[in-house]
C-alpha cells in the first residue's frame, strides 16, 4: 500500500477512539466493569486483573465452559516484575519482544496480587506487554494489570475489528474502544519460561525461528500436542479429596464447602450466600486454597447448578474431585 493510504488509515483509526473514551474506560475498569479494547494481536475483552469478581465477569460473558488461565496484560517490563518472577531467559526475551506479541508464562510472586482466578488456579501468569498505542493509552490510564482473553464468545474465532467485538459481546461489555483493525490479526504467542528450555504452549503470530534466533532451542509442548493447560495434569488440585454435590452432612475430618442460602451453619466456607454463579467463581480458587491451608483432608462441595458460570466452576472441581495419578 502507497505510505500516504497507511498514515490516512492510521489517522482515520486514531480519530475513532479519543482521550475522553480512554478515560471513560478506565474508569468502568476500575469499577470492574469489562472494557473491549484492541491489541495488536486481537481485540481483548478487558477487565481489572487484581479483581476476582471482574474477572470472573470475563467468563459469564465468553460463556466458557472451563476456566481457562488468561493473559495479563501490563504497560512495561517493570509493571511485569511486580506480579511475576523473572529469570535471565525471560529476561532476554522480553528485551528481544516486548512490547509485542509474545506471552511469558512465569511464577506468580509469593505476595502477587492478581486474581487468582487469571491464572485458573496455578502458580504462573501468562503475562505481556501489548504494542497498540490504544491499548498501552489505556493501561496507562487506569493504573492497573489488565486480564484479557480474545474478545470472543468461547468456540469461536478472536475478533480483529470492534464491529466483530459488538456482534459477539455488546451487551455484556460496558464499552468497546475502536482502534481499527488489528494490524496481527493472530493471537500472541504463548511460552512457558519457568524451567531452564522454554517451552511453546501455543503457537502465534511470534515464530518458532524467531524465538530460536533469541534464545536457542524451544521445546515444543507435548511433542507438537498443544495441550490447554486446563487439560494438564500440573493443573492445580487441592491437596485434599473433594467431595461433590454434599447436602449438608458433613463427615469427620470434611470441611464443607457450601454455596447458597440453604448452606448448614457448619459449612466453613461458603462460595455465594445469595448463590450468585460470578461471586462463587470468584471466590472457588482462593477457597479452595484456603481450606488445604486449613488442613482439610477432604473438602465436601454442595452442588452447584449446573448453567451459566456454574458450568466451568463445576468442570474445574469434577478435575479436582477426579482420581490422582
Ligand atoms: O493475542 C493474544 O494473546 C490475545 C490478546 C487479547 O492479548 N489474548 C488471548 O488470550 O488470546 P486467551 O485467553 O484467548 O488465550 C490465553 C492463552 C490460552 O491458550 C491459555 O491456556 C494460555 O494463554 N495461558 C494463560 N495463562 C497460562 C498459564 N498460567 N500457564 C499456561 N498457559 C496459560
Ligand atoms: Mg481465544
Amino acid at each position: 500500500m502507497q505510505q500516504y493510504l497507511v498514515d490516512l488509515l492510521e489517522k482515520i483509526h486514531s480519530m475513532q477512539c479519543d482521550d475522553n473514551d480512554i478515560s471513560a474506560a478506565a474508569q468502568y475498569l476500575r469499577e470492574g466493569r469489562l472494557v473491549a479494547f484492541p491489541t495488536e494481536t486481537v481485540y481483548g475483552l478487558g477487565a481489572n486483573a487484581l479483581d476476582d469478581t471482574a474477572v470472573a465477569g470475563i467468563y459469564a460473558a465468553k460463556n466458557r465452559p472451563n476456566f481457562n488461565p488468561l493473559i495479563v496484560h501490563v504497560k512495561n517490563i517493570e509493571h511485569a516484575k511486580r506480579y511475576v518472577v523473572f529469570n535471565a531467559l525471560a529476561e532476554k526475551l522480553a528485551a528481544a519482544f516486548w512490547p509485542g506479541a509474545l506471552t511469558l508464562v512465569l511464577p506468580r510472586k509469593a505476595d502477587c496480587p492478581l486474581s487468582l482466578l487469571v491464572s485458573a488456579g496455578l502458580d504462573s501468569v501468562a503475562i505481556r506487554v501489548p504494542a497498540h498505542p490504544l491499548a498501552q493509552k489505556l493501561l496507562e490510564a487506569c493504573d492497573l494489570p489488565l486480564a484479557a482473553p480474545s474478545a470472543n464468545r468461547s468456540g469461536r474465532v478472536s475478533p480483529t475489528t470492534a464491529a466483530h467485538v459488538e456482534e459477539e459481546l455488546a451487551d455484556k461489555v460496558a464499552m468497546i474502544l475502536d482502534g481499527g483493525a488489528c494490524k496481527v490479526g493472530v493471537e500472541s504467542t504463548v511460552l512457558d519460561t519457568t524451567a531452564d528450555t522454554p517451552t511453546l504452549l501455543r503457537p502465534g503470530s511470534v515464530t518458532l525461528e524467531q524465538l530460536e534466533a533469541v534464545v536457542g532451542r524451544v521445546a515444543l509442548s507435548g511433542g507438537g500436542n498443544i495441550k490447554s493447560p486446563g487439560m494438564l495434569e500440573s493443573h492445580y488440585a487441592p491437596n485434599a479429596q473433594i467431595r461433590l454435590n454434599a447436602d449438608g452432612t458433613q463427615e469427620i475430618g470434611e470441611a464443607l464447602l457450601g454455596f447458597g442460602s440453604r448452606a448448614p451453619l457448619h459449612a466453613v466456607l461458603n462460595l455465594s450466600k445469595t448463590g450468585d454463579l460470578t461471586e462463587a467463581a470468584a471466590n472457588l480458587f482462593s477457597m479452595l486454597r484456603e481450606l488445604d491451608k486449613d488442613g482439610a483432608k477432604i473438602i465436601a462441595v454442595m452442588p452447584i447448578p449446573e448453567e451459566g458460570l456454574g458450568v466451568a466452576i463445576n468442570d474445574r472441581l469434577k478435575r479436582a474431585a477426579a482420581p490422582r495419578g
